[in-house]
């Protein structure tokens, strides 16, 4: 018998944590790596704030070892890491470097050793440079590209790696990254963005067709942050509902339509059509769609919309008269509200749209509080209220039928959070940016005993 408030998931549930390269490892100029978009963000743009930079981050690259010893002692039973595109190829094209190869081979090595699955992620933002230059994501080349540099990592690491990722969030690369400045590249072209929506999909799909000619058995996904989106408020218009169902659409349906049934919705060709439209060619629909053996979503929140004349939003082209907006509630530092209820609802409204939805890992979930570390321990409630919540919603939609294998918490470390620069904290563990010291937080004990026993008990 389970204590009342305690719930179970099934025994092989991977429970892991996650980071990305260019938010924890630093050693930027290390081993022949060449600059990414990210480093010219920070660097030469004023986007990034207080103008942080990831040339030292969490300092993982030399720490490496010491952090998947910190992941055992969590107990972690996996970790969700991505390879930097230019440590492998600092142009972005051409032979891989061997020291780019070797410190991912290490790091896999170590992890196993640990008895902690990898899981690889291929792309989490860091394009070098020399790609963007010669076109970025706009660029039909650029999804090539990709799937050349696939092929090398994944021809170093099949033999041990069972679970693959091609893209990390598409929809951030591609509206944040050329509609909305907040991104690298820092674009703010909504063609530009269009262009970049396909050839993500496309260098998706072109990626695992590569991956799958070298070695068929890799579980071969995707990670995509989908998300319900909801009208607030009196609309009479009915600005907030297209709004919502354009955001609906780029945020969610013009990822999932192409990759999970080979088709762009007709309101992506009519919306897109004010913005050159994207630019399909004969057969590009059957790459992105092949079969994916598991689909990774990344969930922090559902998304609202409301009314708002004169209002728009460059992340979602073409809204008019409406904007996201966040209703009264709890928040998280980072001001995204707590609804853990919608992660459910997005895993059960999946499966009922899409039948054949394969097995889902949730890739990332977590949640920025900024307790303070006293006398060595950092007390942080919020962050075990919120995992621990979030946690019941997955299981809840397991027992409403959707098919999740594991779930990640973002993120093992405290990292450099993009445009937040180093002010925003999601990590189990502590980093002292001074002294780069790892301090476990109360939540990395908690979700150690949660991992030992399955599940988590009495609510918080
Ligand atoms: C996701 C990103 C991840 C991290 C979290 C907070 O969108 O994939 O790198 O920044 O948000």
């Amino acid at each position: 018998m389970t204590e009342p408030g305690s719930i179970r998931f099934p025994a092989d549930f991977l429970w892991g944590a996650a980071t990305s390269s260019y938010q924890i490892e630093g050693a930027v100029h290390e081993d022949g790596r060449g600059p990414s978009i990210w480093d010219t963000q920070c660097h030469h743009t004023q986007l990034v704030r207080d103008r942080h930079t990831g040339d030292i981050a969490a300092d993982h690259y030399h720490r490496w070892a010491d952090d998947v010893d910190l992941m055992a002692d969590l107990g972690l039973r996996g970790y969700r890491f991505s390879v930097a595109w230019p440590r492998i190829q600092p142009g972005g094209t051409g032979a891989a470097l061997r020291a780019g190869l070797d410190f991912y081979s290490r790091l896999v090595d170590r992890l196993l050793a640990k008895g902690i699955k990898p899981m690889v992620t291929l792309y989490h933002w860091d394009l070098p440079q020399a790609l963007q230059d010669a076109g970025g994501w706009p660029a039909r080349e650029t999804a090539g590209r990709f799937a050349d540099y696939a092929a090398l990592v994944f021809s170093e690491l099949h033999d041990r790696v069972d679970l693959w990722a091609t893209l990390n969030e598409p929809w951030c690369s591609s509206l944040l990254g050329y509609a909305d400045p907040s991104h690298a590249p820092g674009h703010a072209d909504p063609v530009e963005a269009t262009r970049a929506i396909h050839h993500l999909n496309l260098a998706h799909g072109l990626a695992v067709a590569a991956m799958r000619a070298i070695d068929p058995a890799p579980r071969q996904g995707i990670v995509l942050n989908l998300s319900p989106v909801h009208v607030v408020g009196a609309d009479p218009a009915g600005a907030a509902a297209d709004g919502a169902r354009r955001y609906d659409l780029l945020r969610n349906r013009i990822w999932t339509e192409p990759i999970l049934r080979g088709r762009y919705p007709d309101d992506a060709l009519a919306d897109l059509a004010a913005f050159a439209g994207l630019p399909l060619e004969e057969g590009d629909l059957a790459i992105i769609s092949q079969p994916l053996d598991w689909l990774g979503l990344n969930y922090y929140n559902d998304e609202f919309v409301r009314a708002q004349p004169g209002g728009s939003w460059l992340a979602t082209p073409g809204m008019r008269d409406a904007v996201p907006f966040v209703p009264d509630g709890p928040r998280t530092d980072m001001g995204w509200p707590i609804t853990p209820d919608g992660l459910r609802s997005l895993l059960v409204a999946l499966k009922a749209v899409y039948p054949d939805l394969p097995p889902v890992y949730i890739t990332e979930n977590g949640c920025a509080y900024d307790d303070p570390v006293v006398d060595g321990v950092c007390h942080d409630p919020r962050r075990i209220a919120y995992l621990d919540a979030h946690f019941r919603a997955v299981r809840a939609a397991m027992a409403e039928g959707v098919d999740v294998r594991g779930y990640f918490v973002w993120s093992l470390l405290d990292n450099f959070e993009w445009s937040h620069g180093y002010h925003k904290r999601f990590g189990l563990v502590h980093v002292d940016y001074d002294t780069l010291a790892r301090t476990p937080r109360d939540s990395a004990a908690w979700y150690r005993e949660v991992i030992r026993r399955g599940g988590p008990g009495a609510a918080p």
